[in-house]
């Protein structure tokens, strides 16, 4: 069985892009995977946290995962900073990753665009997330286009200490979804939807009530045609949307394209709002329930058990083979 793992950083409400680009497919995967999810609070403090907000969002992460489907006795769901190990293997992973190799990051360049001062956290993340997934021997890391970059480095990383230390990390692969690999901001269709995006409008949260939902769809910007038609050169905000449509329906684009033939973009946005709805109400609920029942610390202490499981003896092996004497 293949091992899966993934991670979501506890610094914002979730949005329905890191629905269909992360969540949507660790529910799959979790069939016939061994996977892992985590809240990355370790990486999350790269930038200052509030520690009441960080941990409030560490709990609404760990609920949304449960309340979208991911059953915590077939996927260990765990806090990153409750497995030691990650801290460990980060430290190890940063000697062995280039200054020039985190200097090429964007995630990096992005964040630290006009800041006065930046901590050292932020610079070597990228080596933190390389352990994270080098720590399970994961063959396959669900994410969104936007980590392909970070994924990359953790494969150049691994060939490089299997190289230097003898064959013992297993080379993932980026899993990526075909459609919403990249979902974008309802109010631009050139930037990536993001919960740290100051207007509430360019995205859809997880938890937004139904009539906010219906409200920023009807304020979704198109161009000024009629035509439902699927094509992200000329057309990215309806192209945008229909991607968003397919992620929550069963329609195809081909689908979407033909029902819509004719109507214009009121009714297409009309019924999108509403196959949002349908699969977030439900949603909502489950999640509700699941805070109320403080289940989460019991969820949480079982899955960094199953993790740390999982990850002490790969890390031993790399501390041997690095010449590390081992504790008795
Ligand atoms: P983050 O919110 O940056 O911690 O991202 C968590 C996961 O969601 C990562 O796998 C991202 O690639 C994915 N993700 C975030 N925003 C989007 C988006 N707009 N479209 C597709 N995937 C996304
Ligand atoms: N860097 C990822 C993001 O911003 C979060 C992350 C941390 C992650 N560790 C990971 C994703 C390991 C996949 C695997 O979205």
């Amino acid at each position: 069985m293949k091992t899966v793992l993934s991670g979501i950083q506890p610094s914002g409400k979730l949005t329905i892009g890191n629905y269909i680009g992360a969540i949507k497919n660790y529910v799959a995967l979790q069939k016939d995977h061994d996977c892992y999810f985590m809240a990355v609070d370790l990486h999350a403090i790269t930038v200052p946290q509030d520690p009441a907000a960080l941990r409030e969002q560490a709990e609404m992460i760990i609920a949304l995962y449960v309340a979208a489907g991911i059953d915590p006795d077939k996927a260990a769901i765990f806090m990153q900073s409750h497995v030691r190990a990650h801290a460990e293997l980060g430290w190890i992973m940063t000697t062995l990753t280039y200054m020039g190799e985190l200097e090429r990051m964007t995630q990096f360049k992005d964040k630290s665009a006009g800041k006065e001062s930046v901590g050292a956290g932020l610079f070597v993340y990228p080596s933190l997330q390389v352990a994270d997934i080098l720590l399970y021997n994961a063959d396959l890391v669900p994410i969104g286009e936007d980590q392909k970059q970070h994924l990359e480095l953790t494969r150049d990383v691994a060939h490089r200490f299997n190289t230097r230390f003898g064959d013992t990390f297993t080379v993932p692969e980026p899993y990526i979804p075909e459609l919403g690999a990249r979902i974008m901001s309802l109010d631009d269709a050139t930037k990536k939807m993001s919960k740290s995006n100051p207007n509430p409008g360019s995205y859809i949260a997880l938890l937004d009530s139904p009539d906010e939902i219906r409200k920023k769809l009807s304020r979704a910007v198109t161009d000024s045609g009629r035509e439902v038609r699927y094509d992200p050169v000329n057309k990215p905000e309806v192209s945008n949307l229909m991607g968003i449509y397919a992620n929550f329906s069963d329609l195809t684009l081909k689908e979407i394209e033909a029902k819509y033939d004719g109507q214009g973009y009121g009714a297409f946005k009309k019924d999108l709002a509403e196959a949002i709805v349908a699969k977030l109400e439900p949603l909502q609920s489950r999640y509700r329930d699941i805070r109320e029942s403080g289940d989460i610390a019991r969820i949480l202490k079982q899955g960094a058990e199953k993790a740390a499981a999982k990850a002490e003896p790969i890390l031993a092996l790399a501390k041997e083979r690095m010449g590390f004497i081992p504790s008795a």
